[in-house]
């Protein structure tokens, strides 16, 4: 029986061996389409191909397309695990010509596998056609020997299939296998086409019109074939199987789904295995795409495919994060097909661990709220929006996960009422957001691609070159000149200027024409154009001109420099941390370096010393960097770092730097660091100069952040650092090396005149000798009584317990001059306290100092007075008491 990779290579080897070229997947994230959330047949790639705008060095394709269905238009997540068919992810199956052969070796091609190679019996087999389309029904019926009874015509859009609103599109044809009579079912076009019996499992659309905006259809350029075939569907037919999760590779997720809940795979939790394969795979290739959970866009629509997973997981028992334990199944499953699921297995693992470990903390809360808002809602009846909003707001459930714990007990939510309360929560936000005041309407760059195609980068290879002014943009629209004073937008038909992308900064410099010249103070990026933004300096500059264009010079290098030492810190961190170590953002600006990666915990010390010095030791190194453009099947090859949701051409340019000493791990044997990676870079790792690393922080859960400087940056905040040190050490009159040495010391002078000094505020109090006021007798109690100056009240507690310690019994009343409010204490020693409390003495000295209160133990008592005058009377207040009057 074939495996499902063993029938992926069948097919691509048939269409190999038939002159195709066999081209990688693209990734999940659609690269050349602004409308589509994810890449959702295999033509995507291709769009452009077919309508003539994109000419590549191969006429015939055949691929095996990674594909998503879970957002946007087509979206199968409501129904996966409950039916046989449905995945968020599957693999498309397709051949292509681009102008090449059209129906009449398409409809061949088809049947020859199918029944060759393939071997599936011949009177299985039977065939839809556009109704008008009597050219394919004569070729299936001459092909394939079919009776006209196993041709049917359709005359719906089912067999015309266009990609959206616009494009090229097609009428097609569509092969069905039928499954028998004991299946229930009737042939396409029939009033039983729903059942099961007959199964589509390949369309072969012929290309051959483009779809505009307006309605209108016109012809494409060259008549083009596309086809599609599931692999889950056709690997189900080919292994005697109805049902795609009972296939070998869906079939090995699910058990090894079970084995990590301990649970029977075909038992009631088996919709749960089900929902749990289907998106580990989805989830897990979109993270190797460079997607990352988020609440927004195509991240939100991960984050909903991972959370109903992780519910799932839950209903199975499962006490600990799971997904991230099943990733090694799907990697020996489809890593060898996908290298790049292998490449970002640490990464998946690490995502999927960090997201299920999230929602566990309020998973259990939301479930418990859900089942009393249910309690208290009557049978059958609508969960209200309200609810959903509070589970989905509060407790992080995306609103199809509460639908799907809802589907099992056959409830529904009000979507209405979950819209409005976010519509208002919407609002409420909007309301408070001040606008980031966008300028020039974005459509004009689409108009301004379209008539003058895209600039070309001449950056690489130098900072000063000469272009033709296109276009200028002002607010408002296109204009034909700028004049002094004037801030203007330029499109050139090329430039040395880089354009911000890929975390480096634009770059700035000067315009100069015949009649005027302009300041650029940043470079920007839209529809393929490289925007100049300007402000014109002298004279006026028009639409026509030639002008010549140099970069700022010294900026550039610093940027260059920062970029460089960028991929450098990126593979110190890699070796010093682990594999899982991603970038997730960066900055490259000509002032700093800002690198944002994939990480649990703060980066130690030692960590951060090792990187730091590690980058340094290959700046002193001073190989050249080497720039090469290569296919990204031998970038991958050579184990270059890439982000793979980004958008990488037919051909990518692969920087590598460093030269390794035999030690080290490269993936080529010698080269450090290898990154896909369209920025500008030195020439020699030497030209960084210095790498200062400035910290660590966190950016994000899960990511954190570092900041460095290079060259004359880093030079300048060294100096600055050592400027610091040489002032301090002026004050010190020592030198910097003696400072630590300086400083302790000064620290245990000082600590040892704050003893000095507190040794002689006491004695100061105590009447300027260490031995201090004599004591009375006064009712048979020895008393000291005396007011001091010189002291605070803070200081009172401790001077009590000393004169206690010395009179052994008796009686002590202490009142602080501090010339504003007095201060009072008392102590008793312990022996008498059963006789006299000290809170009493406190009190009574108080109210003769004017004060009210007093509070403490009987052995020790505090008091505040508001005259000093009345320390006297105080006094003898106090002795009243000791004489029992
Ligand atoms: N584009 C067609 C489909 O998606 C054939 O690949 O069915």
């Amino acid at each position: 029986m074939p495996s499902l990779n063993d029938i992926r290579t069948t097919f691509l080897d048939y269409f190999k061996r038939n002159d195709h070229r066999v081209v990688d997947s693209s990734p999940l994230v659609p690269r050349n389409d602004p409308t589509l959330m994810f890449v959702n047949s295999g033509m995507v790639q291709f769009k452009n191909c077919f309508t003539g705008v994109e000419q590549r060095d191969y006429v015939r394709a055949t691929t095996a397309q990674k594909c998503v269905r879970a957002g946007g238009k087509h979206n199968d997540l409501d129904n996966v695990g409950y039916t046989a068919r449905h995945h968020t992810f599957f693999e498309m199956l397709g051949n292509f010509s681009f102008g090449d052969y059209f129906k009449s070796d398409a409809i061949p091609f088809a049947w020859e596998l199918l029944t060759r190679d393939f071997d599936i019996p011949k009177d299985k087999l039977l065939v839809t056609v556009y109704e008008s389309d009597d050219e394919a029904a004569a070729l299936w019926k001459k092909v394939a020997g079919l009776s006209d009874d196993r041709i049917i015509r359709i005359a719906t859009d089912d067999n015309f299939w266009r990609m959206g609103p616009t494009g090229p599109c097609g009428p097609c044809t569509e092969i069905f296998f039928d499954h028998g009579d004991k299946i229930w079912g009737g042939p396409p076009g029939s009033a039983d086409q729903d059942g099961d019996r007959f199964i589509e499992i390949w369309n072969l659309v012929f290309m051959q019109n483009e779809q505009h905006a307006d309605g209108s259809l016109t012809p494409l350029p060259k008549q083009s074939i596309d086809t599609g075939m599931g692999l889950e569907r056709i690997g189900a037919l080919l292994q005697g199987k109805h049902d795609n999760y009972d296939t070998d590779l869906m079939r090995s997720l699910i058990e090894a789904s079970a084995h990590a809940t301990s649970s029977d795979p075909d038992g009631p939790g088996k919709t749960h295995h089900r929902v749990i394969a289907d998106h580990l795979r989805s989830t897990s290739f979109l993270i190797a795409d460079g997607v990352l959970p988020s609440n927004e866009g195509r991240g939100y629509v991960l984050r909903r495919i991972m959370r109903r997973a992780m519910r799932h997981a839950h209903q199975l028992g499962a006490q600990d994060p799971v997904m991230h334990r099943l990733v090694p199944a799907l990697v020996r499953q489809m890593g060898a097909a996908y290298p790049e699921l292998s490449c970002a297995q640490a990464m998946i693992e690490e995502t999927l661990r960090l997201e299920e470990t999230r929602f566990r903390q309020t998973l259990d809360r939301g479930l418990k709220l859900l089942d009393d808002e249910v309690a208290r809602i009557p049978e059958g009846a609508e969960l209200p929006g309200a609810a959903a909003f509070k589970l989905y707001d509060t407790y992080g459930f995306p609103l199809d996960l509460t639908q799907d714990a809802l589907r099992e007990q056959g409830r529904a939510v009000d979507t209405a009422g979950f819209e409005a309360a976010m519509a208002e929560q919407k609002a409420k936000a909007r309301a408070s957001w001040a606008g980031s005041g966008e300028t020039a309407d974005a459509t004009i760059w689409f108009d301004l691609a379209e008539a003058h195609g895209a600039t070309e980068f001449l950056g690489y290879d130098t900072e000063a070159a000469e272009g033709q002014i296109l276009a200028l943009v002002a607010t408002g629209g296109e204009i034909a000149k700028a004049t002094k004073g004037q801030e203007v937008q330029i499109i050139l038909n090329q430039t040395p200027f880089y354009a911000e992308s890929g975390g480096q900064v634009g770059d700035a410099g000067v315009l100069t024409t015949a009649s005027g010249k302009a300041r650029i103070t940043d470079t920007k990026k839209g529809q393929g154009l490289f925007i100049h933004l300007a402000e014109v300096l002298e004279g006026e500059i028009g639409t026509g001109q030639g002008a010549a264009l140099t970069v700022d010079h010294g900026r550039r290098a610093a940027i260059r420099a920062n970029h460089s030492a960028t991929h450098l810190l990126h593979e110190a961190l890699r070796r010093a941390l682990g594999d899982h170590v991603a970038q997730r953002g960066s900055l490259n600006a000509p002032d700093r370096l800002r690198f944002d990666f994939s990480h649990g915990q703060a980066v130690s010390q030692a960590e951060l010393a090792q990187v730091e010095a590690e980058v340094n030791a290959y700046i002193r190194q001073n190989s050249a960097v080497d720039t090469r453009i290569m296919t990204p099947d031998d970038a991958r090859g050579l184990g270059a770092q890439a982000l793979f949701g980004e958008k990488y051409g037919d051909e990518v340019r692969v920087v590598s730097m460093g030269l390794l000493d035999g030690s080290g791990k490269g993936a080529d044997g010698r080269t450090y660091s290898l990154e896909l990676c369209g920025g500008t870079h030195v020439g020699r790792l030497g030209e960084i100069g210095l790498f200062v690393l400035l910290g660590d922080s966190a950016s994000s859960a899960g990511i954190r952040r570092i900041e460095a400087l290079t060259g004359e940056g880093a030079l300048a905040y060294l100096k600055q650092q050592l400027g610091l040190l040489s002032d301090v050490a002026t004050l010190m009159k020592a030198t910097p090396a003696d400072l630590p040495v300086r400083v302790k010391a000064l620290q245990e002078d000082r600590r040892k005149l704050e003893n000095e000094l507190a040794q002689l505020r006491r004695e100061l109090a105590m009447g300027g000798n260490a031995a201090g006021p004599e004591a009375r007798e006064i009712g048979g109690i020895k008393l000291i009584a005396q007011v001091l100056t010189g002291v605070s009240g803070k200081d009172l507690p401790g001077l009590i317990d000393e004169m206690k310690a010395r009179i052994g019994s008796g009686a002590v009343l202490l009142i602080a001059d501090t010339g504003g409010k007095p201060a009072v204490a008392a102590g008793v020693t312990a022996d008498l306290t059963d006789k006299v409390s000290a809170v009493d003495l406190a009190k009574a000295a108080a109210a003769a100092l004017g004060g009210k209160g007093g509070g403490g133990r009987p052995d020790m008592a505090q008091a505040g007075g508001m005259d000093i005058g009345g320390a006297a009377t105080a006094i003898a207040a106090v002795e009243a008491i000791l004489r029992g009057e």
